[in-house]
């Protein structure tokens, strides 16, 4: 299975951080913010991985990352999004890479708590359809939400005004090959975006949508307040590692960690 960090955009909301460099390179407590998502994708032993970036400063991300040594890989592959049109343009970009092979993606300002080595491989192990992470929280508007029957997500809203659920569908999606076929059918949304939720609405169609609800703390951190509160958490998570009772994620293995 081949992994995707998904770092494209252009982090206006970040603003004036991001005249500089790039969003997903801007410090959440002791490192960029894309070693979280990178890390979670190595933990599960994914170590063919493409990052996919934008804007004026993508080659920061080569400075920054280089090819993947401080992860412990020995290659890296990169993509450039022209301008931002939304998570899933960015992630057709990956359909080369992935070769036919399924895919777990990542949102590159998306911080979990646990490590998801285990439902990696639990995708891994029948690697049909699709898969979600879902996590419960105070402020459902801001994400895309999961209305559920019974154990079955039925359908999920981008940003509804009104959520039916506190069912947040977090930034780490896993897919089998058709994703690219149904990313070329899609249409852009009012925000001008081909949107991941229409993609994962798919797959809910066609009843080939599985989903996992997350125990630990997640969070992103594209936004001034979110950003503020991942590296609190982060800097709680390795204070008390052993109150929270988790694998606490972040923890480099290789050299260049903390
Ligand atoms: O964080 C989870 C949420 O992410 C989900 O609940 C939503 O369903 C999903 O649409 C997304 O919502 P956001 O509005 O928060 O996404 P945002 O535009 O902030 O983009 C999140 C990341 O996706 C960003 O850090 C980089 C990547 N991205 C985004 C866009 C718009 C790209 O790579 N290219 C893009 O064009």
């Amino acid at each position: 299975m081949k992994g995707v960090v998904l770092a494209g955009g252009l982090g206006t909301r970040l603003l004036p951080m991001t005249r500089v460099t790039n969003k997903h390179l801007l410090p959440v407590f002791d490192r960029p913010m894309i070693y979280y998502p990178l890390q979670q994708l190595t933990s599960a032993d994914i170590d063919d991985i493409l990052v996919v970036t934008g804007g004026d400063h993508a080659g920061d991300f080569l400075k920054a990352l280089r090819n993947g040594q401080d992860f412990g890989l020995d290659h890296l592959r990169y993509a450039y999004q022209e301008g931002e049109g939304g998570i899933a343009a960015a992630l057709a970009l990956a359909e080369d890479f992935a070769g036919g092979e399924p895919i777990v993606v990542i949102l590159g300002d998306n911080l979990f708590e646990d490590s998801l080595a285990p439902l990696i491989h639990e995708f891994q192990r029948n690697p049909i359809g699709a898969m979600l992470l879902l996590k419960e929280v105070d402020d459902p508007d801001r994400f895309g939400v999961a209305a559920v029957e019974g154990d079955r997500v039925v359908s999920i809203i981008e940003k509804p005004s009104e959520p039916e659920t506190n069912l947040a569908v977090t930034g780490c999606y896993m897919y089998d090959s058709r994703v690219f076929d149904v990313i070329r059918g899609l249409t852009p949304s009012e925000r001008n975006e081909l949107e991941i939720t229409d993609v994962n609405n798919q797959y809910i169609a066609w009843q080939e949508m599985r989903h996992i609800k997350l125990k630990g703390w997640w969070t992103d951190a594209g936004t001034r307040p979110s950003l503020h509160h991942a590296a609190n958490l982060v800097a709680e998570s390795r204070e008390n590692p052993v109150l929270s009772g988790r694998r606490v994620v972040g923890e480099l293995e290789s050299s260049g960690g903390a």
